[in-house]
């Protein structure tokens, strides 16, 4: 991945701007998984680095390392797709590099403040300069404003080139969604001293990115890499696609809902989040479908050559499959009824949901789409699986599963008693802290991410490597 910055196959800028952007997305993705080793160390050793750097830094900067690495491999892999979709160069690719360093210097600057400066007095200098206070995008109001430039260049270039050039299904749906998706941001930069008004509004970024606009995004991707890599028929994952974007926004926009039960909105939504969340898994059955249909179906079609181009892109796209329908699906539909959220809202069930939900449905994929990025720069007709791909993709996934089944245990256990038996008070909040159930969880949490960060090192390994090894 290293070497092919300046001796690559690349025929368009657009697509090595795409790996510089993927590059840096691995690299935050380390930081994610340190800042998150930090916190469940923290878990099991409270005093760990006491007074040096506070759990609430820690936990901020692993969840908001994730986003923006997962940001990173979207826009990456959509410089990378663009002028295979379009047939042209991006129109404003001087532009669109500017950005990137631009973006790339912003968040170094923010993450360094965050690490390093960690809090502040708590007035409006802290909203600028610091952080704003608002879970996965804490980023301050200076960079908020930074990133809206920098994606505003960004959708110049996707707009522009699909407007000059040829126009697919893939593009159109591509182009529609970036848009919400880019607008959505906009939401989560009002200020209002309200808790519920602004927890209403913040919702509408993380609720409709993750449950709307990231999941049609990744059936994008999902349509476009099945298309490379196994030769799947255009007319075939567009149809798809199609049902999927009807079905995603038709479920996830309302689907709202279930994060209005408890912050202080009225009533109804109760019975709108209940029916329209329990919705949510439909579409993400639909995709598990897709792409396990056009594998199937493409397997048998390529006479005696193997059918799959790409070893390792292939194994993670499947991975997304399966784990967007447990992780969203299964694990969200767990606890997304007014009548159970009521009792596992907020508690290790959460977490357990999150971790799984963004592994399974976005981690994944785009891992695929970085492997998919390393078998184009070294103009590889095939890229197979090797022995670090594999132990990547199996410690990172055992790691992530096992990190969820130690969460989901530790959030039963509250449930039982914090929550049903001792009435969820502060006090019933230690009680079951302290009970050994929870312990040991935390314990096996602590090894599973451990085990997740050894998949991880491979990972990097195999991506800096793969590419070069099958070139000889
Ligand atoms: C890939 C898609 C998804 C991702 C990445 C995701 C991620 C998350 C995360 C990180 C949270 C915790 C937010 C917080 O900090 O408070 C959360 C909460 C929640 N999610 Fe999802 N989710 C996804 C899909 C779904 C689906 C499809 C459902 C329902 C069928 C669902 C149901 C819920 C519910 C009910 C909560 C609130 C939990 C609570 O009360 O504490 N999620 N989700
Ligand atoms: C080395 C592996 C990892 C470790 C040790 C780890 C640990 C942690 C810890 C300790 C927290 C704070 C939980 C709390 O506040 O109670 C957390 C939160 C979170 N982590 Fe991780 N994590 C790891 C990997 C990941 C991965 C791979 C993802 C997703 C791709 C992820 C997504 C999240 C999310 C979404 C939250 C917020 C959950 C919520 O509040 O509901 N983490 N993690
Ligand atoms: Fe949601």
């Amino acid at each position: 991945m290293l070497t092919s910055i300046k001796n690559n196959s690349f025929q368009y800028e657009s697509q090595k701007l795409g790996m510089m952007y993927f590059r840096v997305a691995a690299v935050l993705f380390g930081a994610q998984l340190l800042m998150g080793l930090i916190a469940a160390i923290q878990f099991v050793y409270p005093d760990f680095l006491y007074g040096l750097f506070d759990f609430s830094v820690g936990r901020m900067v692993h969840i908001n390392a994730l986003v923006v690495w997962m940001l990173y491999a979207m826009i990456g892999s959509v410089y990378l797709m663009l002028p295979d979709e379009t047939g042209l160069e991006a129109v404003g690719i001087g532009l669109g590099k500017l950005g990137f360093w631009v973006l790339t210097a912003a968040v170094t600057v923010v993450v360094l403040v965050y690490i390093l400066v960690q809090i502040g007095p708590g007035d409006e200098s802290t909203i600028w300069l610091i952080n704003e206070g608002r879970e996965y995008i804490e980023a301050p109001r200076w960079a908020d404003i930074g990133i809206v430039v920098v994606v505003l260049i960004f959708y110049y270039n996707v707009f522009f080139t699909f407007i000059k050039g040829q126009r697919t299904g893939i593009m159109t749906v591509m182009v529609a969604n970036l848009l919400a998706l880019a607008g959505l941001y906009l939401a989560g930069m009002v200020y209002t001293d309200n808790i519920s008004m602004d927890q209403y509004w913040w919702w509408w970024v993380i609720h409709l990115w993750v449950e709307a606009t990231w999941e049609v995004f990744v059936g994008t991707l999902a349509a476009y890499a099945l298309i490379k890599i196994i030769g799947a028929k255009r007319e075939v994952v567009e149809m798809w696609l199609w049902i999927e974007v009807l079905m995603l926004f038709g479920s996830g926009i309302l689907g709202l809902g279930h994060h209005y039960f408890w912050i202080g909105t009225p009533e109804y939504w109760w019975e709108i989040g209940a029916l329209f969340s329990a919705l949510e898994p439909v579409p993400l059955v639909a995709m598990f479908v897709h792409v396990l249909y056009d594998w199937g179906k493409e397997q048998g079609t390529h006479g005696d050559k193997p059918a799959i181009k790409n070893g390792p892109a292939m194994a993670w796209i499947v991975t997304n499959a399966f784990g967007n329908f447990l992780g969203a699906g299964i694990w969200g539909f767990f606890h997304t009824l007014p009548q159970v959220n009521i009792y596992t809202h907020g508690s290790q069930f959460t977490a357990a949901h999150g971790h799984l939900a963004f592994f399974g449905a976005y981690a994944t994929i785009l891992i695929g789409m970085m492997y998919y990025g390393v078998q184009r720069a070294y103009g590889l007709e095939r890229l197979k699986a090797s022995f670090n791909s594999k132990m990547a993709i199996f410690l990172i996934t055992f790691g992530v599963l096992g990190m969820t089944v130690a969460l989901t245990i530790a959030g039963y256990e509250q449930v039982l008693v914090e929550r049903a038996e001792l009435g969820g008070g502060w006090d019933a909040f230690f009680t079951a802290q302290l009970l050994p159930w929870m312990k040991q969880a935390m314990v096996w949490r602590l090894v599973m991410g451990v085990v997740t960060f050894v998949g991880f090192v491979y990972l990097i390994l195999d991506l800096l490597t793969i590419g070069k090894k099958a070139q000889n």
